[in-house]
């Protein structure tokens, strides 16, 4: 099967300049200026952004938590991914405590495997690394997981002690793999949690209430510390303040490896939409919460100056109607997450490009070829070259809609509400190719389940 775009703006994290490309055997064969060429079908991308496919590092299918899964699985989330544009995601396999990171690998595989609409990666959450398992993070490398997530939050469910943090992350410097951190005080913030309760707090605001930013930066310069010692890479996921960014920044002021993303509601969404006592807030219970609007700046700052890296969306949905519901007497019973994955790209693109924060270039960079960088994907994925998968978005950057639940255009996701529910955006992945294969075309997915392929990555290089 062979594939020709034509007459398009193709975008890169580097480059802008306008030719042809021609795709064959899954993989970009040929660009240039007005090939002439015979191929088996033929898209006009006049006006259009070509982009290479987005990159969602940080997602969460069939996920227990919270007492209950969350309500994607591996073939409704990639495909509401592939509406979005978003063509290779990395989600994360679980060990669960007492369980080796082996067993939770073949259990993520399980469930993913013949689902997928795209291509998609595992990082693996480490919750228990006594001596007799450090010899299996080799064995992941093998197979192809080559970065590891780590909770200072959680405690009793995936939080680690800073001991075995340092163990972990020892064992990943070592080896070249990357350490991820979910970077919150869990155990402050129980204390906290418990004070709220008892002064008959409970309602979903004071989720984020209990949550402090202070408690997140403090576990962002710890294990930044820790990770010095430990001589590891260390990426922080899912950064939201100003505070946090601070010791991001000073890190990597110093040289020191340190990486960082951010997502799009901590960029566009705030405190206020926990609202004052009643149950809506419960759609924006996430950990870390959503911050005052005021740390919205300095988190794009951040994108500019290049202290934030990526835009993942963490995306982990749960429905109100019978999930959320569960926390509806008290905050800690609502499960933590929010949906995002289908909306990212377009999200993005009209807060960072049209609104003027950020370049064509930029954009592509922090929605796909940061991650692929990172996550030992790059050259394969992240960008427009010949020799690469022909991951490939025409982005129809006019286009304009309403994000809705019922708006077909911008919500697939197995979920019952929207997090940015009437947000007006200009562009659209128009046009959605995996590895060659046209599988959206116009608000229309026509790829087929179990057309995405599990991707071994290689380990971490500077
Ligand atoms: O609230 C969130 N973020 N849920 C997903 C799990 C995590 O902490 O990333
Ligand atoms: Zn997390
Ligand atoms: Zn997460």
């Amino acid at each position: 099967m062979s594939l020709l775009i034509k007459n398009g703006r193709i975008i890169t994290a580097v480059d802008d300049y306008h030719a042809d490309i021609f795709i064959e055997n899954e993989t970009v064969a040929l660009i240039g200026k007005e090939l002439k060429i015979d191929a088996d079908n033929v898209v006009d991308a006049k006006g259009k952004y070509v982009f290479p496919g987005g990159i969602d590092p940080h997602t969460h299918l069939d996920m227990p938590f919270g007492g209950t899964v969350s309500s994607d699985d591996f073939e409704t989330g990639t495909r509401a991914a592939a509406y979005g544009g978003t063509t290779t995601l990395i989600d994360f396999a679980i060990q669960t405590q007492g369980q080796s990171p082996l067993e939770g690998l073949d259990i993520w595989q399980a469930k993913a495997d013949g689902k997928t609409a795209i291509d998609y990666g595992f990082h693996m959450i480490i919750t228990d690394m006594p001596d007799r398992y450090l010899t299996d993070l080799k064995v992941l490398i093998d197979r192809g997981v080559t970065s590891y997530k780590l909770f200072t939050a959680y405690p009793g469910v995936l939080y680690m002690s800073d001991g075995m943090i340092f163990n972990t992350m020892r064992k990943a410097g070592e080896m070249g793999a990357m350490i991820s951190v979910h970077a919150e005080n869990g155990i402050v913030i129980d204390e906290i949690v418990k004070l709220a309760i008892a002064e008959g707090k409970t309602s979903p605001k004071w989720h984020a209430l209990t949550r402090p930013t202070r408690m997140e930066a403090e576990a962002v310069h710890r294990t930044i510390a820790i990770a010095e010692l430990a001589e590891s890479p260390l990426y922080i996921v899912h950064l939201t303040s100003a505070d946090a960014l601070d010791e991001v920044t000073m890190a990597r002021d110093q040289g020191l490896p340190v990486f960082a993303e951010t997502c799009p509601q901590y960029l566009l969404l705030d405190l206020d939409h926990y609202g004052d006592e009643g149950f809506d807030g419960a759609k924006y219970v996430m950990s870390p919460p959503l911050r005052e609007k005021w740390n919205q700046e300095h988190l794009w700052r951040g994108i500019q100056t290049g202290d934030l890296q990526t835009i993942a969306t963490d995306h982990c949905p749960f429905r109100m109607e019978d999930q959320k519901i569960l926390g509806k007497d008290v905050f800690t019973k609502i499960p933590n997450g929010a949906p995002g994955i289908e909306n990212r790209m377009s999200l993005i693109y009209n807060s960072g490009v049209v609104e003027g924060r950020i370049s064509l270039n930029k954009f592509v960079e922090i929605t796909s070829t940061a991650a692929a960088k990172t996550f030992g994907l790059f050259p394969k994925k992240g960008t427009i070259a010949v020799g690469s998968d022909a991951d490939i978005v025409i982005f129809d950057p006019e286009r304009k809609e309403t994000i809705s639940v019922t708006n077909s255009c911008t919500h697939h996701m197995n979920v019952d509400y929207n997090a940015y529910e009437g947000f007006d955006i200009q562009g659209l992945s128009e046009t959605v190719i995996s590895r060659g294969k046209i599988i959206v075309d116009d608000c229309k997915y026509v790829g087929n389940k179990g057309n995405g392929q599990f991707l071994k990555r290689s380990l971490f290089s500077e």
